[in-house]
């Protein structure tokens, strides 16, 4: 199969950002290095079963020490910019108290290296690896743990504010909320539905609050939240599984959007959740209410929500990747003009899609290492045309970064599956090109070319987002 045909050239405006994006536990490593401290995933990774392999965050894909190995591979991509995290336990180990100089020092590397090398740094400040003496006071659950990452927002703004193009407060608040402390199948492990709404409510206030706090200090980077986000389709055209597609849909998309956009949570999640629902203060809602300088989401399939037996995945006949996800990328258009219908939203980004796949390592005729991972190409081609397809229809993009600049810790998966445009060894941290990002790297670079070309016609038709933010406001 060759890649399908990606978009028309001048289709994507000229500060469209492409990138690449990774995550601070799934690969740094050097674990309690300069006074880091423990996070909630290391506590996890020691509890037998957790995670399929056994394995855990201490080595990693080894970023730390390989730092500048990692920023030239970037730049060989010639992307726009790059989705990190900070770890909150490598930059203030307690997540409260004293800040480690060390950990600061790395990331204050890390974002000059990017920019020295052409890079735009997009910061994220919560990839799930909360300090784990946090957790011992309750962690998120605990109305305290806002105030904490109001800190840490603000220390790393202090230290960043100034460098970095995006800073996200928070990664997947539902992942957090609902693998984390509803089914308990990541970290901390938690199985309450009643814990679970509360951190959802806590993890909404701390963006808010964070928002505001850095604005108030005058932070000029762009703001917003990533969310994961999925069409949810009824398996049968049934009565119950409409509804049932209609709770998933409010516990995954309304929750999460509602507050962040209208102010308020959806009644229908309410109450369902009744009991169970979140303690939520005067003022909170507000709060939450605080406008983005862009939303990002995160899409790599549908979810087909059935009242009765769990949805074959195989059934739809599509092809499903080593996750067990099913590859759909028209369900990331449905999203899109669906989020764009349904709220006030600023630019949207996506900001993580890609696939895992079983790769293998083969030797070219000169004995260079090489992985022909062309489901994965495919994977990543025919998202970006659901993008354009998307934006054909009026959605306003700014951004589309790929899932994952390298092979790394996939959280309760361990190391097994891969979702690199580069492959690690993990035994000899060599890090080889997959075809996949030699594909990404051309694609972007004929991006990149046409906006040369069609700059002058293009800066005119582009849409002043700035000005379409404000209004949005
Ligand atoms: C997302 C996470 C990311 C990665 C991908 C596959 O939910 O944000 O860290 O694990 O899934």
């Amino acid at each position: 199969m060759t890649a399908p045909l990606t978009a028309e050239p001048t289709l994507f405006p000229p500060d469209f950002v492409w990138g690449v994006a990774t995550a601070a536990f799934q690969i740094e490593g050097a674990a309690s290095e300069g006074g880091k401290g423990e996070s909630i995933w290391d506590e996890f990774c020691r509890r037998p079963g957790a995670i399929a392999d056994g394995s855990n965050g201490l080595v990693a894909c080894d970023h730390v020490h390989r730092l500048q190995g990692d920023l030239d591979l970037i730049q060989s991509l010639g992307v726009d910019a790059y989705r990190f995290s900070v770890s909150w336990p490598r930059v203030r180990p307690g997540g409260s108290g004293a800040w480690s100089e060390a950990g600061l020092d790395f990331y204050e590397r890390l974002v000059d290296g990017l920019l020295a090398r052409g890079v735009a740094p997009y910061l994220t400040l919560n990839h799930w690896d909360l300090p784990l003496e946090l957790q011992a006071s309750g962690g998120w659950a605990h109305r305290d743990t806002v105030h904490r990452f109001v800190e840490y927002a603000q220390g790393m703004a202090r230290r960043l504010g100034d460098r970095v193009r995006a800073i996200t407060t928070h990664n997947e608040p539902w992942v957090m909320a609902m693998l984390g402390h509803e089914t308990g199948i990541f970290a901390p492990g938690i199985k309450s539905r009643a814990v679970a709404s509360q951190v959802s409510h806590h993890l909404l206030l701390s963006h808010g609050l964070a928002l505001q706090a850095l604005r108030a200090g005058g932070c000029k980077a762009d703001l917003g939240i990533v969310l994961n986000l999925s069409p949810i389709h009824p398996a049968t055209n049934s009565a119950a599984d409409r509804a049932q597609a209609r709770l998933e849909d409010g516990r995954l998309i309304r929750w999460y959007m509602d507050p962040l956009f209208k102010g308020s949570y959806p009644d229908d999640v309410l109450a369902f959740l009744g009991a169970d629902a979140p303690r939520v203060e005067a003022g909170d809602m507000q709060t939450i209410h605080t406008s983005m300088d862009f939303l990002g989401l995160n899409y790599y399939s549908r979810t087909v929500a059935s009242a009765g037996t769990p949805w074959d995945v195989h059934s739809s006949g599509r092809a499903v990747t080593e996750m067990g996800w099913e590859v759909y990328p028209e369900g990331l258009t449905e999203l899109l003009l669906r989020l764009q219908r349904d709220y006030a939203v600023p630019p949207l980004f996506v900001t993580e899609n890609g696939g895992a796949f079983k790769d293998q390592i083969v030797h070219g005729a000169d004995g260079s290492p090489q992985v022909h991972d062309i489901d994965r190409r495919d994977y990543i081609a025919r998202h970006i045309d659901a993008v354009a397809d998307a934006m054909r229809q009026g959605v306003r993009m700014g951004g589309y970064m790929v899932w994952s600049l390298m092979d790394n810790f996939e959280w309760a998966s361990g190391y097994a599956k891969r979702f690199g445009i580069v492959h690690v060894d993990y035994a000899s941290q060599t890090r080889t090109v997959k075809d996949s990002a030699h594909w990404y790297r051309d694609f972007v670079a004929r991006q990149k070319a046409v906006r040369v070309a069609h700059n002058p016609q293009q800066q005119a038709m582009a849409p002043d987002w700035a000005k379409q933010a404000e209004v949005t406001r």
